[in-house]
């Protein structure tokens, strides 16, 4: 009854809200074709606006009374599964909005034709041929004369990136903070400690970075980039040291996005504002406005590559399952920031002999590092399969069974169960690949396997997995 209740009024108030923001429209575009006052059809856009974040707000509210509804039933897996889905895929999507537009833009700075035929106020442009259709492109020197009424900003794409991955954080690992984020072997916390410690850390980490932005030190590239990466090494040691494995490397990742989405938010846009309103009023632009927006719009740039690492990160056990996975993490955010700075330097056609490879080398040294250790015990005894089912049933079953006695998942991870021997064999490379190689499961050691039952799999493995 109260479920109908709550559902009820939200449902008005979306529908309301919904309704709106199509009228809203319609008045505005009146307006625009009536030529009504500059005020009365700037307040129309912003109502407009308001509704689209009333509708958001509501669903963000409905969705949370479901889940309230729902918890600890069987439905609960089921909603944070299609939360999963909804979320991922409009993170997925914006990013590569966002990343792709900062792709481009990059490009088209690098490509400009600067030299041909440029008339006096440009700074370049550019002829180019996609889907279908030529298009021609001008970049001006400071800024056109007028400024055009329909100017398009690049901002949302960031924002709604940040928004959604802040959402999928939620959804993956906060709402199961006992399950995926806490690793009581690394440290014990309550969830809201945890939680806490996550989500402060992207505000303690943007006001480091922006004091550091704002000191004297950015003047002096070669010490800035170094401090840079220390304190981000610094990130990465503390989350390995508070989080799980994995949760740790998404909390970096989340932590640099932070640091991108940050700098669009509170320098690009407001410095192109003040430069957008400078050319308006005809006063002379302050060129630090620009130079400070170009420098954190480059920052952005060397961290799209580790952020992109860390965003897949979570199916490559090896990295994170490496017993110092922080380094791992410095490693191939030196690497891929590196490979970033080649492009970066061959797109203005500063060719250079050691950067390439140096980058190319950091990465194989933390493949080789992270290799399994030759393991030279010889299994020299017969194992038998009714020892290792035993290891399964008292290290596995809590979890993998098709009735999982484990106090957070009540239902099998991955739909993996072991309740019968040919459920066992069936998956014996994955059980060797994350039991024996990367040491991933049991999930945080949390039923405390030891070496030698470790040891036993693999013996049972090499030696045919026979269950008779
Ligand atoms: C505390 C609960 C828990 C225990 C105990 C546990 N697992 Fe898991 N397991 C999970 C979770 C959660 C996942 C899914 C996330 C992941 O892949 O890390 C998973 C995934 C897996 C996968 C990957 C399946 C896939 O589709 O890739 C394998 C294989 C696996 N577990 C094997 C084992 C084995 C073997 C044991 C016992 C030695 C074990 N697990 C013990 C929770 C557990």
């Amino acid at each position: 009854m109260v479920e109908a209740i709550v559902y009820g009024i939200l449902t008005m108030v979306l529908g309301f809200a919904i309704y709106f923001t199509y009228a809203f429209k319609k008045m505005e575009q009146t307006a625009i074709s009536t030529d009504a006052p500059e005020e009365k059809q700037s307040f129309l856009s912003l109502a407009y606006g308001y509704m689209y974040t009333i509708i958001v707000i509501v669903i963000g509210i409905m969705l949370l009374v479901t889940w309230y509804f729902v918890r600890n039933t069987p439905w609960e897996g089921h909603l944070m599964e299609w939360m999963n889905i909804v979320v991922r895929l409009m993170h997925i999507t914006f990013g590569i909005a966002w990343i792709g537009a900062s792709f481009y833009f990059v490009f088209l700075e690098n490509a400009l034709n600067r030299t041909d035929n440029v008339r006096d106020e440009l700074a370049g442009n550019l002829w180019a041929v996609h889907g279908g259709g030529f298009y021609y492109l001008e970049k001006y020197k400071v800024a056109p004369a007028t400024i055009p009424k329909h100017l398009h900003w690049f901002k949302y794409e960031a924002y709604f990136t940040w928004l959604s991955g802040f959402s999928l954080l939620f959804v993956v690992y906060y709402f199961n903070a006992k399950g995926i984020l806490i690793d009581t072997n690394v440290l014990k916390m309550s969830s809201w400690v945890a939680v806490s410690m996550g989500v402060g850390s992207f505000v303690v980490a943007w006001i480091v970075y922006d004091l550091l932005c704002k000191s004297a030190l950015i003047k002096h590239t070669n010490a800035f980039t170094i401090v840079g990466f220390c304190v981000a090494v610094g990130f990465a040691y503390l989350y390995t040291h508070l989080f799980s494995a994995r949760a740790a490397y998404i909390h970096f990742g989340a932590m640099l996005g932070t640091l991108m989405a940050g700098n669009v938010f509170f320098v690009i846009i407001p410095s192109q504002k003040a430069m957008v309103n400078a050319a308006k009023k005809g006063i002379p632009l302050d060129a630090t406005l620009g130079k400070k927006a170009l420098a954190r719009s480059l920052h952005n740039n060397y961290f799209t590559l580790p952020v992109l690492f860390v965003m897949v990160s979570n199916h490559f056990p090896s990295t994170f399952g490496y017993e110092q996975s922080w380094a791992v993490l410095a490693g191939l955010t030196l690497g891929t920031a590196g490979i970033k700075h080649y492009l970066n330097l061959k797109e203005k056609g500063q060719y250079t002999v050691w950067v390439l490879p140096i980058s190319v080398a950091i990465l194989l040294a933390v493949c080789f590092v992270t290799a399994p250790p030759k393991n030279n015990d010889a299994c020299t005894k017969q194992v038998d399969f009714a020892d290792v089912q035993a290891v399964i049933t008292k290290r596995c079953v809590t979890c993998h069974s098709s009735k999982p006695t484990d106090d957070v998942y009540t239902a099998p991870p991955n739909g993996v169960v072991y309740d019968t021997p040919q459920d066992i064999v069936k998956l014996k490379d994955k059980i060797m690949q994350r039991v024996v190689v990367t040491k991933t499961m049991p999930q945080n050691n949390k039923t405390n396997i030891t070496p030698a039952e470790r040891n036993l799999i693999r013996c049972w493995i090499e030696q045919g997995a026979n269950i008779k």
